[in-house]
């Protein structure tokens, strides 16, 4: 139907007669001559229609926004000074012969435009025509280079693409699950996979040696910008090779990928950085190495200050006492803004945001503006002064709690304070974080839970994992770029005494190992060799390489923040004879309750 792409055609194609298909994005009538900007994949062309081909005008006059047409024409320079350097096919324009209407269309409930805002609602309901928009295609189009070029990474690599089941069983990553009801077997239900974490460990097991699958994980959980209920993985899996080894390849694999589809240099090497440091400078386990800012402790300078706000997180075990250094902000916070960034750390918990204005470090004491100087003798600010590396009209902050509320609250802080004053420094900032506890305590339930999943091998013996489970460290790691988790894996249990053990510290009982897990239990009894992987956030990737906001925006018909599709109305009622030979009965009848 077509001889090239509306996009593609430039001065090369000077004199030629060529026939282009698209969609109109804008006509404008110039009193006698008819423009259409015809639009395709490709991208723009101009075309123009002139009075003197009248039954192709008299078509031209009756089109509107995102008609389809067949336009045969030759290609023209554009007359001077109307030349669009912006576009590819700026420089020339179609002169058309004939005009052929291939569709009608509605008048679109938003423009097309890409810069025009759109309720994100509308866009999902009507995706087929915010998916036309330039900036939306071109997203998709970075999402297609993205899987191509990890895919023949792996291909080069000798990893096999192996596809696992979507119906299948619990896989525990954390979340809640999706569950299908089975026809087949009464009062037993299919969950949709978390991810292939057992499938691809059984893949080791039966000699696989390397896997990658690009693969819908579904997580019943609460969403936000960078999740979704459906998302995509890259998922690999590994033979006999060591953590080293596996962050090495990968490495290599997303640095060919950031020069290849966005000409981005990363780093040769990508820094690492143990669990405890990253909490301990940043206060979160995914540190965006672009600001630079960081939290101090200053708990040992504040056990014996008269002011309780400080000196009982000081002495309390599980509390922080931190400062967060901002050079020269001194003048450019203003009351009204540390207020509102007290309600800010208040999302986190924090009970209060003290802070101290650098004036004059040479006037000691008097040289510090804060409604908390008072509490403490000079000795301390000054011991505070050093340990934070403070200068002349830089403002401190300070946040005293229980660690996990501090650490969130001022991690929160650095970043919101690191955007806001615009104090990022560099484009991309990798790390690996190495060094994961194996566990964490939940105080709700009083047990322990994993922090990775409970597949991923200790650093130590069994013997020493019983008798500190608490300290223990998980031979894990997590790639993050710009303060966004992409990825994340580990080495993983390969004996089943260890993997009994883990269990056992979970509150997994034998019983209940043997029901849930008993599958994986006897694969590692038949040789299972060394292994370990990871999965990239294949959504998440494509987000921060296209500059997006959300992964809503890199995936083709995402969900919304309900977890629902309004292009097609999913999740929907179904009928009684489904719900009957399914031998499933409502709590609440169908249609009474209809989100
Ligand atoms: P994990 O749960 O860390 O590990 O997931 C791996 C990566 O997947 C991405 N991700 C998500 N992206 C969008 N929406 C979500 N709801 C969501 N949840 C996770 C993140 C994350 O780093 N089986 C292990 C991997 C392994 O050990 O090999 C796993 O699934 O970018
Ligand atoms: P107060 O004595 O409670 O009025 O607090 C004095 C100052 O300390 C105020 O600036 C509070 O915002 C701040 N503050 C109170 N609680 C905390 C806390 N847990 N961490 C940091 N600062 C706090």
């Amino acid at each position: 139907m077509r001889t090239h792409k509306c996009g593609e055609l430039n001065t090369q194609q000077l004199g030629e007669t060529v026939t282009i298909c698209g969609w109109v994005h804008r006509r404008r009538d110039h009193g006698g001559v008819i423009f259409i900007d015809l639009r395709d994949r490709a991208g723009l062309v101009q075309v123009v229609i002139d009075p003197d081909t009248e039954a192709t005008f008299a078509i031209a006059e009756h089109v509107r926004s995102e008609y389809v047409l067949q336009i045969s024409g030759i290609v023209r320079n554009r007359p001077s000074g109307t030349v669009n350097a912006n576009m590819h096919s700026g420089a020339i324009e179609i002169l058309a012969k004939e005009i052929e209407v291939l569709n009608e269309s509605e008048t679109p409930p938003f423009p097309v435009e890409s810069d025009i805002e759109v309720n994100e609602e509308l866009r999902l309901r009507y995706r087929y025509i915010d998916l036309r928009r330039v900036a939306m295609q071109e997203k998709m189009k970075v999402r297609r280079d993205v899987t191509r070029l990890l895919r023949n990474f792996l291909d080069d690599h000798e990893f096999f693409e192996i596809e696992t089941p979507y119906l299948t069983k619990a896989t525990p990553e954390g979340a809640r699950d999706y569950i299908v009801p089975s026809r087949t077997h009464e009062n037993a239900f299919f969950a949709l996979p978390q991810s292939p974490q057992l499938y691809k460990q059984i893949l080791m097991v039966a000699g696989m040696d390397r896997y990658y699958q690009v693969v819908r994980c579904f997580r019943d959980e609460d969403l936000r910008a960078d999740r979704q209920p459906e998302f995509t993985q890259l998922d690999i899996e590994t033979s006999f090779m060591t953590e080293d080894e596996i962050m090495n390849i990968m490495e290599e694999m997303i640095r060919q990928l950031f020069a290849q589809v966005i000409s981005v240099e990363l780093p040769a090497e990508f820094p690492r950085m143990s669990y405890q440091e990253a909490m301990s400078r940043f206060g979160i386990d995914r540190p965006d190495l672009r600001i630079p800012l960081e939290l101090v402790d200053i708990a040992d300078a504040m056990k014996n200050v008269d002011f309780k706000v400080f000196s009982g997180p000081a002495n309390d075990p599980k509390g922080r006492v931190v400062a967060l250094r901002i050079p020269n902000a001194g003048d450019k916070l203003s009351r009204k803004d540390i207020d509102e960034l007290t309600k800010f750390v208040g999302i986190y918990g924090a009970k209060g945001l003290a802070y101290i204005k650098v004036n004059d470090l040479a006037a000691g004491i008097d040289g510090l503006q804060s409604p908390i100087v008072k509490f403490a003798p000079a000795e301390v600010w000054a011991e505070v002064m050093t340990k934070t590396g403070a200068e002349n009209g830089d403002l401190l902050f300070f946040g005293a709690d229980k660690a996990n509320i501090v650490n969130e609250a001022m991690g929160a802080l650095r970043v919101k304070l690191g955007h806001d004053l615009n104090l990022i420094e560099g484009d991309w900032k990798p790390v690996w974080v190495v060094d994961f506890p194996m566990f964490d305590w939940d105080e709700k339930s009083g047990r322990y839970n994993a922090i990775h999943h409970p597949f991923t091998a200790p650093s130590c013996s069994v013997e020493e994992l019983v008798a500190n489970p608490g300290s223990a460290l998980s031979r894990a790691y997590d790639l993050v770029l710009n303060g966004t988790e992409v990825g994340g894996g580990s080495i993983r249990i390969n004996r089943p005494a260890m993997q009994q053990t883990v269990f056992g510290i979970l509150g997994i009982g034998e019983e209940e190992a043997q029901e849930k897990f008993g599958f994986l239990l006897d694969a590692l009894k038949y040789g299972a060799p060394p292994h370990g992987g990871l999965a990239f956030g294949l959504d998440r990737l494509v987000m921060l390489m296209t500059g997006s906001s959300s992964i809503r925006d890199v995936i083709a018909f995402p969900k919304t923040q309900s977890a629902a599709c309004p292009l097609v109305s999913a999740p929907a009622v179904v009928t009684d004879e489904q719900l009957k030979e399914l031998g499933i009965k409502l709590l609440k009848p169908a249609g009474k309750d209809k989100a």
